[in-house]
């Protein structure tokens, strides 16, 4: 078994892009004009072309035959292009006849690619198991800010991006993460596409921990290995989009003010040709370093308290990850800055407030491109930590249907949580539907569209997306119009968010609207996909009546909308219930039908509501024989006015049916 060497490098000069890191290796030199040589210069006339042609930028070669035979491998960075890649491959050959001379072996480490040749058959296992040095490369800029935090975020960098490479068919993986008070870092992770992945991740295995141990605190860094290797950096050092994005919560304790840094291009990462061969028995599981003055003093023992630490370090990571990773090839969702949106809401501005909704008001905004977006800046607390926002907020992003509000994405910045909508030019349904002077300009076919398209966005929320989502809120202000006036359910899974995830069961925290909440939810909690169907009901009785359930509406002697059409049912007068101006549009018929369904979706127990299925297949059909509604709920109760906006309230208890406005006071 060979020994894992770590190879440090303290930087001290000042370092040109273009220069090499070598390892000169140890396997004994070829002489002039052997055919040693000859055999290294046939590889180094043919591996530029074949790596830089190559999809993957990589090629490996064989030369001679034993003993003279040269075993060869190069690999660039997978964003650079084939020339680029050509001509570092060809200074690579050239460069370690220069930096190693005549030696037969030699590793030769650029920015973009890497040469690597030997006497030995290193080709031959793609298993990385006890192939090569390991050599660690550190800016000697330091951060400033908390190195806690720092540690933790650079293991979660690294990890992120090295998971996301393994699994890549390149094996490779550009990522960027931005950290709320601290750079934006940047970082690249490649294996030789050669590897399985399986031998891809146990090449990059030991990465985060060297990374904890050597180059932590450091403003830029690399671990290099021949058959895999990773930098990370505060400025894109990389072209092109990064492949993998990972914002995070975390916030730095600012340090003392940041030294002055020189720029990329003149950066002040420095090599000294100051290699020390450590050797590592049992690599950095059981031993740490105390680096000391001179490397060639390097010094380790298992008790060290300096492990301890990072163990610990290891362990936070995994209890908050406070991250959010997107692919960005795999999803339409972007993660926005907060200035961005600030900037395109005129820093949250009144002028720009379109309305409050139940989770925080919304504001209309206009990115730089010129589209038109809405943002809701949730109300702070949503009784979830980051972990749970995170993945509630991916799997609604996930929802996609022409009768669902489209939500673009969203920005997580400190304490804000805003999420970004598509823009819808023509308001909401109440807007219209309770404004005697906007009613006439919905006719009831234009209704008659809307109610099917709501029945078909609830569907889809309960049976035909993965997540069976139950809205929890439907009511008139929550749907909105596109410019053709087609309806777009708006808010739906919030209620996941400020509520319990799952999809039907009993919850202390009911969020919802007065008028709009069946009996069982609001009373006792219980929500279920029948507690849609009911604000379905309430809804539909809206649009065709154009009045609230809620409010003080005149209804005769009926104390609300359910009341009173429950009393024209029960008389026939289904006509009546129907507002003046789309009234002379519909048959007695279709009024009758459409009332029927209204009334079966708001019945008092939930057991004896349709589905959203029944629904729409009543909706589309001229003659449906369904049993007779029973009376509604509510049906003798007044819906206070006060109560329109969507409440949160904590049940207390399951007897007990005091209703507790939520301190907010939303
Ligand atoms: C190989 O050559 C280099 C430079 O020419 C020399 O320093 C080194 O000692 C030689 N190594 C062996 C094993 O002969
Ligand atoms: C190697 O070959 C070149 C010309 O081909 C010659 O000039 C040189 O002297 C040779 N060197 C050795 C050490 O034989
Ligand atoms: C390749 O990349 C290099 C460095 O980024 C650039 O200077 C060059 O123009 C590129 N060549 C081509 C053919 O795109
Ligand atoms: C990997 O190394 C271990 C010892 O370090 C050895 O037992 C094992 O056989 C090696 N595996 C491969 C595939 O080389
Ligand atoms: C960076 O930190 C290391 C160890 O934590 C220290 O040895 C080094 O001097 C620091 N460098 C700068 C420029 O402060
Ligand atoms: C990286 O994260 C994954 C899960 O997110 C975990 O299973 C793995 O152990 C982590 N890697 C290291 C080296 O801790
Ligand atoms: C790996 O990739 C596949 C598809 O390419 C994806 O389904 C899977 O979630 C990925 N796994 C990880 C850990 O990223
Ligand atoms: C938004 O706030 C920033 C900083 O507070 C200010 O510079 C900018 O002018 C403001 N923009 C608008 C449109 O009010
Ligand atoms: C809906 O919006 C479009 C485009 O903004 C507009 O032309 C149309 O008049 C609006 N319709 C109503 C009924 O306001
Ligand atoms: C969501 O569900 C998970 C497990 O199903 C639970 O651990 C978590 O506390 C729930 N979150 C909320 C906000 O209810």
């Amino acid at each position: 078994m060979s020994t894992l060497d770590i190879v440090l490098l303290l930087l001290l000069l000042p370092f040109a892009d273009a220069e090499p890191w070598p390892l000169c290796g140890n396997g004994g030199n070829y002489t002039a004009n052997s055919s040693y040589q000859s055999n290294l210069n046939q590889l180094s006339a043919v591996l530029p072309k074949k790596a830089s042609s190559n999809r993957n930028l990589f090629a490996t070669g064989t030369a001679g035959t034993t003993p003279d035979e040269v075993y060869a491998l190069a690999l660039c960075r997978g964003d650079i292009n084939a020339s680029a890649c050509n001509d570092c491959v060809a200074a690579g050959f050239q460069d370690a006849q220069q930096l190693c001379p005549f030696s037969k072996e030699a590793t030769m480490y650029y920015d973009v690619c890497l040469l690597s040749f030997s006497s030995i058959d290193f080709l031959s296992t793609t298993s990385s198991n006890d192939s090569g040095d390991i050599l660690l490369i550190w800016n000697s800029q330091n951060f400033t800010e908390s190195s806690a935090s720092i540690s933790l975020l650079l293991f979660t960098l690294l990890n992120d991006t090295a998971l996301s490479a393994v699994n890549s068919s390149r094996r490779f993986t550009t990522a960027r993460m931005d950290i709320s008070s601290l750079p934006t870092m940047y970082c690249v992770v490649q294996c030789t596409p050669d590897l399985t992945a399986g031998e891809c991740a146990a090449c990059l295995q030991d990465f985060p921990q060297l990374t904890l141990m050597y180059l932590d605190g450091r403003r830029g860094g690399r671990v290099l290995r021949v058959r895999c290797n990773m930098r990370y950096e505060i400025y894109p050092f990389y072209q092109g989009d990064p492949m993998l994005r990972i914002i995070s919560l975390a916030t730095a304790v600012p340090g003392a003010p940041p030294p002055p840094t020189a720029s990329p291009a003149t950066s002040t990462v420095g090599l000294a040709k100051l290699a020390c061969f450590v050797p590592l028995p049992a690599l950095v599981h059981t031993a740490s370093f105390a680096l000391e003055s001179s490397c060639s003093r390097l010094a380790f023992n298992s008790g060290d308290k300096g492990l301890q630490d990072k163990a610990v370090v290891n362990t936070r990571v995994e209890e908050n990850a406070l991250v959010w990773r997107i692919e960005e090839k795999s999803s339409e969702f972007t993660l926005f800055d907060l200035s961005q949106l600030l900037k395109a809401t005129e820093n949250f501005s009144e002028g720009n407030r379109l309305g409050q909704g139940g989770f925080g008001p919304v504001y209309k905004g206009q990115l730089s491109d010129g589209q038109e977006i809405a943002v809701k800046r949730l109300a702070s607390h949503s009784g979830q930590g980051f972990t749970e926002f995170r993945n509630e907020v991916e799997l609604i992003a996930k929802l996609q249907h022409t009768n669902l509000v489209r939500l673009l994405g969203c920005c997580i910045e400190g304490d804000e949580k805003v999420l970004v909508y598509e823009y819808m030019s023509n308001k909401s349904l109440d807007f219209f539907i309770f404004d005697e002077s906007q009613s006439s300009l919905l006719s009831w076919n234009k209704r008659r569209e809307i109610v099917e398209g709501i029945a078909q966005g609830l569907l889809y929320l309960h049976k035909h997306s993965r997540l069976r989502i139950v809205h929890r809120d439907l009511k008139a202000s929550n749907i909105l119009l596109d410019q053709d006036m087609n309806p777009k359910i708006s808010d739906f899974g919030l209620a996941r968010i400020f509520g319990s995830n799952d999809t039907e069961g009993n919850t202390k925290r009911v969020v919802g609207t007065y008028g709009y909440m069946s009996p069982e939810y609001a009373s006792e909690g219980i929500y279920s996909v029948k507690s849609d169907v009911f604000s379905f009901g309430v809804l539909l009785l809206e649009i065709l009546s154009g009045k609230r359930n809620s409010g003080f509406y005149q209804f005769g002697d009926f104390l609300n909308l359910l009341g009173y059409t429950w009393h024209l049912w029960e008389e026939g007068r289904w006509l009546e219930l129907v507002e003046a101006s789309i009234s002379m549009e519909m048959h007695a018929a279709e009024a009758r039908r459409y009332t029927y369904i209204a009334l079966m979706c708001v019945q008092e127990n939930a057991d004896d509501r349709p589905t959203m299925s029944d629904i729409v297949a009543a909706l589309n059909s001229e003659s449906v024989v369904l049993p007779q509604p029973k009376h509604p709920a509510y049906f003798n109760l007044r819906v206070s006015k006060a109560e329109e906006s969507t409440t949160a309230v904590e049940r207390y208890s399951l007897n007990e049916v005091t209703i507790t406005q939520d301190p907010e006071g939303r």
